[in-house]
């Protein structure tokens, strides 16, 4: 089996490859990825960078170019809901495109004829990930995430997001990923430590945490990655 992990900056793939110690360099169609034998499978980890165009084209290499047969994303987002705190987990039950538009023509938000509003994340990985959260003693909201190419540093659009896509928290890649991942039948989990509140003060919460919220992500993702080996 190929395990696939992902992020989408460098700070969100550290603390993984922290702790593999060693692993084998392979630069593709413009990225790096990182290749390591861990407990008797292969792993595959490598960041996007930021967007929807560049996590497509990563989940997308690591399925068919990699061989990947599950993909984990491990990142930070933007909390929506109050009860998303700095440093709290969210698990996405689905994902949705907050960007995509095409309302000049009847259609709902996120929604583009022969795709879905929704791409759903799998229901084994989430199940779990529900035990991986008791045995660690976490509390881990699960809840929909909503992903735009845009870092969203206002309380009005983070409430349109929120209601129009009942989102709980917002980013720039998982709902790309979840589309490559349904489209190839490879199942797959987005997990995100909360970096912000996604208003005024975003950017700057934002550069504070990312790092401590990355690693509370990558660590739980990790401990699936033990789950799934066993
Ligand atoms: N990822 C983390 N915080 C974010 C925000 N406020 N907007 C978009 N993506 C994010």
């Amino acid at each position: 089996m190929t395990l696939a992990i992902m992020g989408a900056m460098p700070e969100e793939i550290a603390p993984i490859l922290e702790k593999l110690g060693e692993y084998k360099t392979t630069k593709y169609a413009g990225n790096t990825y990182y290749e390591a034998n861990y407990k008797g499978i292969q792993l595959v980890i490598a960041y996007s960078k930021i967007g929807k165009v560049f996590s497509t084209l990563t989940a997308t290499t690591m399925c068919e170019h990699f061989g990947a047969t599950k993909l984990l994303f491990s990142g930070v987002a933007g909390a929506i809901s109050p009860k998303l705190k700095v440093g709290d987990l969210i698990v996405a039950t689905k994902l949705a495109q907050h960007d995509l538009d095409i309302t000049a023509f009847g259609h709902p938000f996120g929604y583009v004829p022969e795709g879905s509003i929704y791409v759903e994340a799998d229901k084994e990985l989430l199940a779990l990930s529900k035990e991986v959260a008791l045995e660690m003693g976490k509390s881990v909201q699960e809840g929909i995430i909503a992903t735009g190419d845009q870092f969203v540093a206002d309380e009005e659009r983070k409430n349109w997001i929120g209601e129009i896509f009942h989102a709980d928290a917002l980013e720039m890649e998982g709902a790309s990923v979840a589309v490559v991942c349904d489209a190839l039948h490879v199942p797959f989990f987005i997990l995100r430590a909360i970096s912000d509140a996604a208003d005024m003060d975003a950017s700057f919460s934002f550069d504070e945490f990312l790092e401590t919220s990355a690693v509370e992500s990558a660590e739980f993702v990790m401990k699936m990655v033990d789950k799934i080996v066993r």
